[in-house]
């Protein structure tokens, strides 16, 4: 549907893989006839994703069990993985939610660590096997809240705002290279997002499915260097961006004021 394999290569790492957004790119990946190698802490979930994906998709699968907020994270999946990587799906994160000085600092550490800091050392771990292959793609998983501040998610805001610079920057780098990178700006989405968060508070428009957010990923991947899940959220970007941020500000505080 996609012809992933042919512009990219066989083999997909996802980070996250588990759950959510991560899962849902698995199947879409597998459905393409990708091999995978799948990233996550959960090890029993894993393998039963890997199975199911082998039976369905008759695609050959890695499961790696690793917990990314550990220290050289990065190295070991280098050093573990079976087959190079031709797509790496920077996808693995959290957010927390509440005023900032009442949250628990070693949670948005933790934060900062994974959704920042594994990103940065695994994208360099896998990087150069693409660039002496000619071909490849990453995707980092940014957010809405990359595009605007997020007052009481001001630690996630800043990591996905983080995310979104560092693939940008990157994409701009490897222009003449073969290999496409794209920033991913889903907005609300229904996931283990929320619970993990702590976040209960509706926010306005219907929320999107992890299949819509991976459908807008696979089909922006190597035709632009970012892309914004669903045209409420396309529309709410856009207004944020052509307001002075004072507005900005005082609009996103009142959304997401618990
Ligand atoms: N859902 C939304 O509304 C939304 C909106 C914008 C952006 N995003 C971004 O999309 C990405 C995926 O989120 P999601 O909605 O799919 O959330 P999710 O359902 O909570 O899934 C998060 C995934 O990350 C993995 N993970 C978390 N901590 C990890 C760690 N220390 N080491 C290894 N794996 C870890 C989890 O697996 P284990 O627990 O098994 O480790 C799980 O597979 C995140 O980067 C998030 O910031 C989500």
């Amino acid at each position: 549907m996609y012809q992933l394999k042919e512009r990219f290569g066989n083999t997909a790492l996802i980070t996250g893989a588990s759950a959510g957004i991560g899962k849902a790119f698995s199947y879409a990946l597998a459905k393409e006839g990708m091999n995978l190698i799948l990233v996550a802490r959960r090890a029993e979930a894993l393998q039963q994703i890997a199975e199911d994906l082998q039976q369905q998709f008759g695609v050959a699968v890695q499961v790696l069990p690793q917990d990314l907020q550990e220290k050289n994270a990065a190295k070991t999946i280098q050093s573990n993985i079976k087959w190079p990587v031709d797509v790496l799906i920077n996808n693995a994160g959290f957010g927390s939610y509440g005023r900032f000085q009442d949250l628990d600092v070693s949670i948005e550490e933790n934060m900062v660590d994974l959704n920042c800091k594994l990103t940065v050392s695994l994208t360099h771990a896998l990087l150069p096997s693409m660039l002496e292959r000619k071909k490849g793609g990453i995707i980092f998983l940014s957010s809405m809240v990359g595009h605007m501040p997020a007052p009481y998610m001001a630690t996630y805001s800043a990591t996905k705002a983080f995310d979104r610079f560092f693939a940008l920057s990157l994409a701009g780098e490897l222009k003449n290279t073969n290999i496409a990178v794209l920033s991913l700006h889903p907005g609300d989405t229904v996931s283990e997002f929320r619970e993990q968060a702590h976040f209960d508070k509706a926010l306005p428009g219907r929320p999107r499915t992890v299949e819509n957010v991976v459908h807008t990923a696979l089909s922006n991947l190597g035709k632009r260097p970012s892309a914004i899940d669903g045209l409420g959220n396309r529309i709410f970007g856009f207004i944020t961006r052509i307001w002075p941020e004072k507005r900005v500000v005082n609009f996103t505080s009142k959304i997401w004021k618990p």
